[in-house]
């Protein structure tokens, strides 16, 4: 039978707009700034609910009961430590690595220890849920300690998953307002339909691998500037503006430079996201309590300015634009930027991966070949230089 010959029209660069698989996960419309997760609203979860219930949320497609969410808690809890050979391996890596490297790298030995590939049993795609949900945070927070030489900070059992995490970076309890507001940052950057890191955690699960490899795949998408490193470029952008009056000079060299503006834009969003403008309230929160700086006032001026300038191209604040703001108050190093939001999107990684097994088919899409038929080998001799 003939294959059927994938017309031009139907490739599309980067499958912008192309249905890449059918989700209940989370539902984004790009033009009204909408994002819900299992239907449920992002403002109403972020108002309402902490990360883990929205993880649970996420993963199982429902809102836990009390009992199932202190269950949840409880056994995130006691799988927060890691292996002290996966600490071994990390203290061998080059304090200069890139965390996102480190996270990747620690992330896909798990499945060194945890591997057994039980797909079709369910507590197997639990246990795996919530050792990868655990184990994230102190891998993080322990690559940064290790770096500087120190020795890892044990998970706190008395703090929750923010604060746990925040006192494993810090080595001090953080407060009470800074703590939820990063359980809010969590479950802001938690899902996001079918993103680049995303369709890599699905790509790859489609393999029937181990959810290690998935979250090891996610990990290393998430790490490009495109996608999640974004938020620490927006610093560094933010840093290199240095004031309010350099705004629109900044801009302009920019716009010249015709050079992507990190922290804006979005394949789907042509307004401004949604959790941008839950961020920028977080931020206003922390900084109403613990004295504003310079960068807010910065940031402020410079969205106004590229919405004068962009926003009739449907170019606006993205998520990335006003988190690190709240990550550097938070006191979470530049460079940890992206791993937090990995800790984050793993919830979104494995709820993906769960409803990939429940339907799966391996992904293989085609291509349309541009390159020649029935070339001749040509003899050395034969061959004009091609220098790589
Ligand atoms: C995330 O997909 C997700 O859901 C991702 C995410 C999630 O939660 O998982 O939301 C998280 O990754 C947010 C995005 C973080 N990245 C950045 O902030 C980096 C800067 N943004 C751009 O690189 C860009 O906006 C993308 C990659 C995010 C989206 O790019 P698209 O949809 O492919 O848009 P495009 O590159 O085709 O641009 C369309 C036009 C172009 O102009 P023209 O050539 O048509 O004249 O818009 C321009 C682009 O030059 N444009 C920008 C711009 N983004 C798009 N121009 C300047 N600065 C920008 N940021």
């Amino acid at each position: 039978m003939a294959s059927k010959m994938t017309t031009v029209c139907e490739y599309k660069p980067g499958l912008e707009g192309i249905p890449a698989a059918q989700s209940s996960i989370s539902y984004v419309d790009g033009q009204r700034g909408i994002l819900e997760y299992r239907g449920i609203g992002i403002e109403e979860l972020a108002q309402k609910s902490t990360f883990l219930e929205t993880a649970y949320l996420l993963i199982w497609g429902e809102l836990p009961t009390k009992e199932e969410l202190e269950a949840f808690k409880r056994d995130i809890l006691y799988h927060r430590r890691i292996k002290y050979r996966i600490k071994d391996m990390m203290k061998c890596f080059p304090e200069t690595g890139h965390p996102m490297d480190a996270l990747q790298a620690s992330a896909a030995a798990l499945g060194l220890f945890y591997s057994k590939r039980a797909l079709d049993n369910p507590d197997y795609i639990r246990k795996a849920v919530v050792r990868i949900l655990a184990k994230i945070p102190t891998m993080v927070a322990a690559f940064k300690q290790m770096r500087k030489g120190n020795e890892p900070v044990q998970p706190c059992d008395h703090l929750d998953y923010a604060a746990n995490f925040l006192y494993m970076l810090n080595e001090q309890e953080p407060d009470p307002l800074a703590a939820h507001l990063f359980d809010v940052c969590l479950m802001l950057h938690a899902e996001h339909t079918i993103n680049a890191s995303t369709f890599s955690a699905m790509v790859t699960a489609s393999t029937l691998t181990d959810p290690y490899a998935v979250v090891a795949s996610a990990v290393g998408t998430l790490a490009g500037p495109l996608h999640g490193g974004a938020n620490e470029e927006v610093i560094t952008m933010l840093e290199a503006i240095g004031s309010v009056d350099n705004v629109h000079p900044y801009l302009e060299d920019c716009l010249q430079r015709k050079s992507k503006i990190m922290g804006f834009g979005h394949r789907v969003y042509k307004v401004k996201d949604p959790r941008a403008k839950i961020l920028q309230s977080l931020v206003e929160q922390l900084f109403d309590k613990t004295g504003g700086d310079k960068y807010y006032e910065i940031a402020v001026e410079f969205e106004k300015a590229v919405e004068e300038k962009l926003g009739y191209k449907g170019i606006y604040a993205n998520v990335d634009f006003y988190s690190g703001l709240v990550y550097r108050k938070l006191g979470i190093p530049t460079d940890l930027f992206t791993p937090v939001f990995a800790i984050a999107r793993v919830a979104g990684w494995l709820a993906h991966w769960k409803e990939q097994l429940g339907e799966n088919r391996i992904y293989r899409p085609t291509q349309i070949y541009t390159g020649s038929h029935a070339v001749p080998y040509l003899e050395m001799t034969q061959r004009d230089p091609y220098p790589y």
